[in-house]
């Protein structure tokens, strides 16, 4: 398995182009699912998750073509996929592929729309707390479908599936992905309530409007979907990925340096930007660029994670990182998800002082870590062991990096490229 060695005390200066995001990559490659024509998508991301999504559509009988990215293109810069389910014959998912990839339960909105049935297992456990899909379930249900849960799988039958009005309890980013793409093949008009505003719910809601659908109010926490009897194919470009450039700007600030980053939008990151100029960073922002200078010691920086557009959870571990080297003592607050903590213990044994209470973190800056052996234990939490590794004195040796091929797409080459001493070992 292969682990990243990782000399810290350089700080990051220079340019990379980001990818395009994971996050709305999984969705918009499941509303292929919903239509008999070809759905071609660019700025498709190089990570293991979306090559997890693909064998899953392939295995349904999904027929995929690649379209490799020029030799001289950025690095990490993505592939344009073509996708025709006019073949879709399989509307199943198995457990060994969704409990790799808890996005999986993607297909099981678009499958009940297009195919009237679908059988999806259920993620099971995950590391960073229990995840249920409640939410996808109930709503599927208000809008007709016969759901049982059998055998550790998601059997869910509806000849068509009806408009409702559907509120779920909390707000989620997938949970609302799913069920606008079902509805918009519904009959007749469905109200989501509570709906999640994150950039990639809209990023989905303009490829599915591109491909012949109804939608209003993605972007706000009422989505109104009016269904239609089919969706046609369509070209889409998948929107930058705001937490892989959250994470190379808390890189950047926590190593003292300074960097531009190409081919991504201040516009989905004001929450993160913000901590970064609490934190004593210079931002300065174009319409697909960012660029950041770091001070000569950043000020630690409080925060408390919630939903779009508030501070996002997949931005907490690094913050942690960079507050575990700054000037004074911050508070963490996590409540999204329970459990997303486990990046505290590592980062304590390269020396970090970091108290935990609860779903509180308590980070007292300290002016050096220093180098070890961690393990990186989910996507976001080793990323920001990532960021400690880079800061820290001597050697830092992060081992089970396939989370990190996860979700950073050729994350060694670019932070070489941006002058850091990184080197995968096997
Ligand atoms: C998505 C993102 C993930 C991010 C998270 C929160 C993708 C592929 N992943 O995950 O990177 O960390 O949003 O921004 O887009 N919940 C329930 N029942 C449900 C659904 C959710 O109880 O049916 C709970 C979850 O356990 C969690 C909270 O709601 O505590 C938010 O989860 P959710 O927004 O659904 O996360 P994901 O969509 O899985």
């Amino acid at each position: 398995m292969d682990k990243l060695l990782i000399t810290g005390g350089r700080p990051l200066s220079g340019e990379i182009a980001i990818s395009g995001a994971k996050n709305a990559a999984l969705p918009l490659l499941c509303a292929a699912l919903l239509t008999r024509e070809t759905l071609t998508l660019t700025n498709v991301p190089h990570l293991n998750d979306i090559g997890t999504m693909l064998k899953l559509l392939e295995q349904m009988g999904v027929k995929v073509t690649r379209e490799v990215a020029p030799t001289d293109a950025p690095v990490g810069a993505g592939d344009t996929l073509s996708l025709d389910a006019s073949g879709l014959n399989n509307a199943v998912a198995p457990y060994e592929m969704v409990k790799t990839m808890r996005a999986s339960i993607l297909v099981l909105g678009p499958l009940v729309a297009r195919m009237s049935e679908a059988r999806v297992s259920l993620p099971g456990g995950c590391a960073i707390g229990a995840r249920p899909v409640d939410q996808h379930i109930k709503g599927l249900a208000a809008m007709g479908a016969t759901i049982s849960v059998e055998h550790g799988y998601v059997h869910a039958q509806a000849t068509r599936l009806k408009g409702a009005r559907l509120f779920t309890d909390m707000v989620t980013v997938t949970g609302t992905e799913n069920l606008m793409m079902a509805a918009c093949l519904a009959d007749g008009e469905t109200v989501i309530e509570n709906a999640a505003r994150e950039p990639e719910v809209v990023d989905l809601a303009n490829c599915l409007v591109a491909m012949g659908a109804r939608i209003s109010g993605a972007g706000s926490d009422v989505i109104r979907i009016q269904g239609v009897g089919s969706l046609h194919g369509a070209t889409h470009k998948v929107m930058p990925d705001r937490i892989e450039t959250g994470t190379y700007l808390c890189a950047a600030a926590a190593t003292g340096g300074s960097v531009r980053l190409n081919h991504t939008s201040a516009a989905y990151l004001d929450a993160v930007i913000d901590k970064l100029m609490d934190a004593g960073c210079e931002v300065t922002t174009e319409r697909d660029a960012i660029n950041l200078k770091a001070p000569k010691r950043l000020t630690a920086v409080s925060l408390r994670t919630s939903p779009y557009p508030a501070f996002p959870t997949d931005m907490q571990a690094q913050f942690m990182a960079l507050n575990a080297v700054a000037e004074g003592t911050s508070i963490i607050r996590e409540t999204i998800f329970e459990n997303r903590f486990m990046h505290a213990v590592e980062l304590t044994r390269l020396g970090a002082n970091i108290r935990i209470d609860g779903n509180t973190a308590v980070v007292t800056g300290k002016e050096f870590l220093e180098g070890a052996s961690v393990m990186a234990t989910d996507l976001r939490a080793s990323a920001s062991l990532v960021i400690a590794g880079l800061v820290a004195r001597g050697e830092t040796l992060i081992e089970r990096i396939y989370h990190l091929d996860r979700g950073y797409a050729a994350l060694d080459k670019k932070l070489l490229a941006l002058g850091a001493d990184v080197r995968r070992v096997k």
